[in-house]
């Protein structure tokens, strides 16, 4: 196992002590979760089950014996747990390099808390470094690359991917986003965007990086 593995598990195994007996847990998507997922596998006798923001998840987590509901079927969840692609000294996060970035976006909005689990190489003092993810319609692709290129980056099409939800991916490139809130709410008002990776209008509540806890 790697460091960064090796972070990663320490980041999740930690995450495991915000999970509360008989609750349904949201459950994101990743290698940090990955192990997060295996951690509740141990704990699956104490919890409801799980919703999940993806279908690499979904099947991890029923190979691992936990039951998952839709999210329509449970209501507002107390625990999302997932990983960041980047994260802010004010647990403002860049997420979607695994492309699963609008179901974990509502299962966010939908939970009381969000415990963010990252490898400390993750914590950065600007986003922007990792090239900022946008689920688009298919349609809509050129159209939104051309708006997206407006505010000085550059976005790059993730030839290949096609989302849990149908759609396309925009990386965008080269971007230093000292106002994530900003950012966040002009990308979400171009037409044929479903959704951008910038969770900082709903930052994370807990960023776990390692063996460290923020907030
Ligand atoms: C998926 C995500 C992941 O949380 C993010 O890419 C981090 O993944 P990993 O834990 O593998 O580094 O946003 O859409």
């Amino acid at each position: 196992m790697t460091d960064r593995d090796t972070q990663k598990r320490q980041a999740a195994e930690r995450a495991l002590t915000y999970v509360e007996d008989g609750k349904i847990v949201g459950v994101g998507t990743g290698s940090t979760v990955k192990f997060f997922i295996e951690g509740l596998g141990r704990m699956r006798d104490r919890i409801a089950g799980a919703v999940s923001s993806s279908e690499q998840s979904t099947a991890l987590l029923q190979q691992h014996g936990i039951e998952v509901f839709d999210l329509n079927a449970v209501g507002p969840l107390t625990l999302y747990v997932d990983g960041a692609d980047e994260c802010d000294p004010q647990r403002r996060l860049i997420k979607g390099g695994g492309a699963a970035l609008t179901r974990e976006k509502i299962i966010a909005a939908a939970s009381a808390r969000f415990v963010c689990v990252v490898d400390p190489a993750k914590c950065v003092d600007v986003l922007g470094a990792f090239a900022l993810p946008v689920e688009v319609i298919p349609m809509a692709r050129s159209h939104v690359a051309r708006a997206l290129a407006a505010f000085g980056g550059q976005p790059v099409w993730r030839d290949g991917v096609v989302t849990d939800n149908g759609n396309w991916i925009l990386d965008v490139h080269g971007l230093r986003i000292t106002d994530p809130v900003g950012l966040e709410r002009e990308i979400n008002q171009i037409v044929g965007v479903v959704s951008v990776g910038l969770f900082a209008a709903r930052p994370a509540d807990v960023v776990i990086a390692g063996d460290r806890v923020l907030g």
